[in-house]
């Protein structure tokens, strides 16, 4: 059977280190709450002048060069993110321009922290359609540009970085070999940025009453996610008539150490099999996943055949799953 290979992996984290102690000197807050109930220690934060594009060319020039490829042998660019450069065009078409990828298919799906799983799916169907061969996926945020910092239950999850794959057509066992989406938008208004859009009309006031920034109803979240995250997992496990016994490792969405352990509880796997880097970068949203997956790839986490389960969940609702042959 054509399936879509992964060949190559990248990841991209921006210098600048944004510390717990750095939130503790202006607002009602401490380290050790914020490692307590979030397991996170650190984050990276874009500086002036670097966009998500930036990001995500540094991360897929990586992935290019671990796949041995040059930008002009991909057919398509698909990028996964909330926070593009503009609202449009597409962050994939300025990924293209500064990557010299020539002039193969190029856009944005916005499926919040489940945009480099929701690419992912999109890009495997293409290759096992035969419709492309080569595709360059990838998760990218600059959350810091949409979180409001005087806001303690929000600002000091999120940080930016970027995350990228190349997928191939290959005939063989080894792969991608489901992906699984689901979406209830009828959480809109628990994880959102309202002040930013169509619907929306930019007012001086809008941006001064902070109208703007990312607004998150975190307990509630945090519930639907763990339920979320650990259906999504089964689904496809079940769909490749596996059990939890047969996963060599767990990369899922990395939003918050309480909800991973949950997630890894209620699953039954032990947390060794479980991917942690939460404490370093927070939650980058689309970028969590490929990241994840090229630091656990590089430092020879993943072995030929290692069967590789990813899940995620995040605003929309949406939430999703990958099953993957090493
Ligand atoms: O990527 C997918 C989307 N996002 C997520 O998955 C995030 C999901 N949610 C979460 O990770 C957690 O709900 C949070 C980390 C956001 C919050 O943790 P929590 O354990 O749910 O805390 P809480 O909101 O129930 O707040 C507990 C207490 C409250 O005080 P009282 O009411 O008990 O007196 C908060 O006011 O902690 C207080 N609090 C803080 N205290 C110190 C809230 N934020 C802070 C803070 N520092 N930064």
């Amino acid at each position: 059977m054509r399936r879509a290979r992964i060949i190559g992996t990248g990841s991209y984290m921006p210098e600048k280190v944004m510390a717990n102690s750095d939130f503790e000197k202006y607002l009602d807050t401490t380290d050790e709450w914020i490692v307590t109930r979030t397991g996170i220690r650190e984050r990276r934060i874009a500086a002036d002048g670097e966009f998500t594009s930036d990001l995500a060319v540094n991360a897929a020039r990586k992935a290019l060069d671990m796949a041995g490829l040059t930008p002009t042998d991909l057919d398509l660019i698909v990028v996964g993110t909330i926070t593009g450069d503009y609202p449009w065009p597409a962050t994939a078409c300025i990924v293209q321009d500064k990557l010299g990828a020539g002039q193969c298919g190029a856009y944005d799906l916005s499926a919040a922290c489940s945009g480099f799983l929701y690419a992912l799916n999109n890009a495997t169907a293409l290759i096992e359609a035969g419709n492309i061969n080569r595709a360059l996926v990838i998760g990218a945020e600059t959350l810091s540009r949409i979180v409001d910092y005087e806001d303690r239950n929000t600002c000091l999850l999120f940080g930016d970085g970027a995350g990228a794959v190349i997928l191939e057509g290959q005939d063989g066992d080894q792969g991608v070999l489901s992906t699984h989406l689901h979406a209830d938008g009828s959480y809109l208004e628990l994880l959102y940025q309202p002040g930013f859009g169509t619907a929306v009309t930019p007012t001086e006031a809008l941006v001064r009453d902070r109208g703007y920034f990312l607004k998150m109803q975190g307990n509630e979240v945090f519930k639907v996610a763990v339920k979320m995250l650990t259906e999504v997992a089964q689904e496809a496990l079940a769909k490749n008539d596996m059990t939890i016994a047969d996963v060599d490792l767990l990369i899922p969405h990395q939003a918050n150490i309480r909800i991973l352990e949950a997630t890894a509880k209620r699953l039954k796997i032990d947390q060794d099999k479980v991917f942690v880097n939460v404490d370093k970068y927070g939650n980058t949203s689309a970028a969590t996943i490929p990241v994840a997956l090229d630091e656990a790839n590089r430092s020879g986490r993943l072995k030929d055949n290692n069967i590789i389960v990813l899940n995620a969940f995040g605003g929309g609702f949406t939430w999703a799953s990958a099953c993957l042959r090493w």
